[in-house]
């Protein structure tokens, strides 16, 4: 009986809990926060300009220090950032999906096998030797990515990957993130304010006021988040 209960609740790979924060010179921008991923899902986080999305991701990589509540992640966390060129430091894109395996001590071979299996898993194998400012704004995304899959992250933050593409390149990356997700048993995060990527999500929340306060199906966030839009701009 206890095993039919278990198999019911999902098991979270992101857990945030009454999360405050605030910024030395500014207001509270988390006020009790709380919000759980489930592990293997893929979810959206979305809400008006400065309602904190950022600044959340942000607490859950660590890059910052909750004022009080907790942050569990299950696993490696690996972070895409809103401007690929922020994050891609090396000359050419092996060079790049390799450059955060230094820390790692693998063989020459093991970090070979790495990167290769980190760009087919994004279909970028043929770019290994291409440079890094030869890439497509989509392309760069993808290597960020396939960086973080390099070191075999299990929960993928990502803050407006797409903000920066064309809309080709936009549903294209959703798309590989959502299979990756689904293949690989990863579970993502990622941050958006363009609704149509909405339908490649399990489930999406509406961050308003530093808490969370809308969440679950995508189709009933996206009208929450227009009235939101237009409420914010009246
Ligand atoms: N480094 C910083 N120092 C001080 N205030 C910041 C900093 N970064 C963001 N903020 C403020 O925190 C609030 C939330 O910002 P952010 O998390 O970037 O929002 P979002 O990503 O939802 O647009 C905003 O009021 C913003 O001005
Ligand atoms: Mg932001």
């Amino acid at each position: 009986m206890i095993c039919e209960n278990l198999d019911l609740k999902k098991v979270p790979a992101i857990r945030v809990a009454d999360l405050c924060f605030q910024w030395p010179s500014g207001a509270e921008v988390l006020r009790s926060c709380s919000l759980e991923v489930p592990k293997g899902e893929f979810w959206m986080l979305l809400g008006t300009n400065g309602s904190g999305k950022s600044t959340l991701l942000r607490l859950l990589a660590n890059l910052l220090t909750p004022a009080s509540g907790d942050v569990e992640i299950a696993g490696s966390v690996g972070f895409v950032f809103q401007n690929p060129d922020h994050q891609l430091v090396m000359p050419t894109v092996g060079a790049d999906v390799a450059f955060g395996l230094v820390r790692e001590r693998l063989s020459f071979v093991q970090i070979r096998d790495r990167v290769r299996e980190a760009l087919a898993a994004v279909n970028l194998l043929e770019l290994e030797r291409r440079p890094i400012y030869a890439l497509s704004g989509g392309q760069k995304q993808r290597i960020a990515i396939a960086g973080a899959i390099a070191g075999h992250c299990e929960v993928l933050l990502c803050d407006e990957p797409t903000a920066l593409l064309d809309p080709d390149s936009q549903l294209d990356l959703v798309a590989q993130v959502r299979h990756l997700v689904k293949t690989r048993g990863m579970t993502a995060l990622w941050v958006t304010h363009r609704l149509d990527e909405l339908d490649y999500c399990d489930g999406a929340f509406l961050l308003e006021g530093g808490k969370v306060v809308a969440q679950g199906d995508p189709e009933t966030l996206k009208k929450r988040s227009t009235d939101c839009e237009k409420n914010s701009q009246s």
